[in-house]
């Protein structure tokens, strides 16, 4: 895989980060999801803004202005020459000793990752996929905040390989309460009789960019949106579901637990969110344009 890094502002083949990196030793950092469409990057004020909330609910000063972090970015977008890039924004705590304790950190590490976007089969948006609600739970916002996106997801790794042990492409978790989250990288929606709703912020989900998109084209395009707590029988009498992310975008999800939600195929609020989001996108390419310069 082609791949360069921008390590504090040096754009390399590879990067060689300290094993003394409390990112690495402890999950100690903070990190962000851009995608580009064509070759634009999406929302990336709306993702440096998540990323210094991330960073602000971990105490870690991160070191570039937004400024800064738009001409790294573009800069090793346009190094890399990809056709469209997926671009992972990490910041870490930075060397230490080896505790706990962060405060031996001195100064946290900037690295910026741009590879070649790996779209998601068509077949996936065509037929929906499948996706296992786990026995793994969603952190609890007192524990870990699932709002704060931070280098630390083995929670969601766990959720994930519980998924493929259970041959499902995504796994659905509950919070410790018994009430619908998100998936292990996107939200998660459904539908019933018409109302589309999906797990309100309070019930421990990252507040996904694309995920406050949606909600609004949804809402702007007529459809009744209802944010709220749900336990997973809601779920029974679900028409259509879907889920949201910066790579995955809309995609329909056609089964849960090997069963069929509505008919099992991609229902119509589904696919009109799908063409509304892609149309927004495209519609995109000058605002996008300008938050470069
Ligand atoms: N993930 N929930 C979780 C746990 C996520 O990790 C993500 C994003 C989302 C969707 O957020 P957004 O629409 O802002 O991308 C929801 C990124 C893509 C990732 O970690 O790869």
């Amino acid at each position: 895989m082609s791949i360069k890094i921008n390590f504090n502002g040096k754009i390399q083949e590879g990067a060689e980060i300290s094993a003394l990196d409390h990112g690495f030793l402890f999950g100690d950092s903070v990190y962000e999801v851009v995608c580009t469409f064509n070759n634009q990057l999406c929302f990336a004020d709306k993702h440096l803004k998540r990323l210094r909330n991330s960073a602000s609910g971990i105490q870690l000063k991160v070191p570039y202005s937004d400024e800064r972090f738009m001409r790294e970015i573009v800069r090793t977008v346009a190094v890399a020459e990809n056709e469209e890039s997926y671009v992972r924004i990490v910041v870490t705590r930075g060397v230490g000793e080896i505790d706990i304790d962060p405060s031996s950190c001195e100064r946290p590490n900037v690295l910026i990752y741009v590879t070649p976007v790996k779209p998601y089969p068509s077949t996936y948006y065509e037929d929906g996929i499948d996706v296992a609600l786990v026995t793994v739970k969603r952190n609890a916002r007192e524990a870990l905040n699932p709002g704060i996106k931070t280098g630390n997801y083995l929670n969601n790794v766990l959720a994930k390989m519980e998924a493929n042990r259970l041959g499902a492409k995504d796994a659905l978790m509950l919070n410790p309460w018994g009430y619908l989250t998100e998936c292990t990288t996107s939200n998660f929606f459904f539908a019933r009789d018409g109302v589309l709703m999906t797990p309100s912020l309070d019930c421990g989900i990252l507040a996904g960019i694309t995920r406050e998109i949606v909600i609004q084209l949804a809402r702007e395009n007529g459809f009744v949106v209802e944010e709220g707590q749900w336990p997973q029988e809601e779920l029974e009498k679900a028409d259509e579901a879907f889920v949201t992310g910066t790579v995955k975008r809309v995609l329909p999800v056609t089964q849960l637990d090997n069963r069929p939600i509505g008919d099992g195929k991609p229902g119509p609020m589904t696919r009109k969110l799908m063409r509304l989001y892609e149309g927004l996108l495209q519609g995109l390419h000058g605002k996008v344009e300008q938050l470069q310069k």
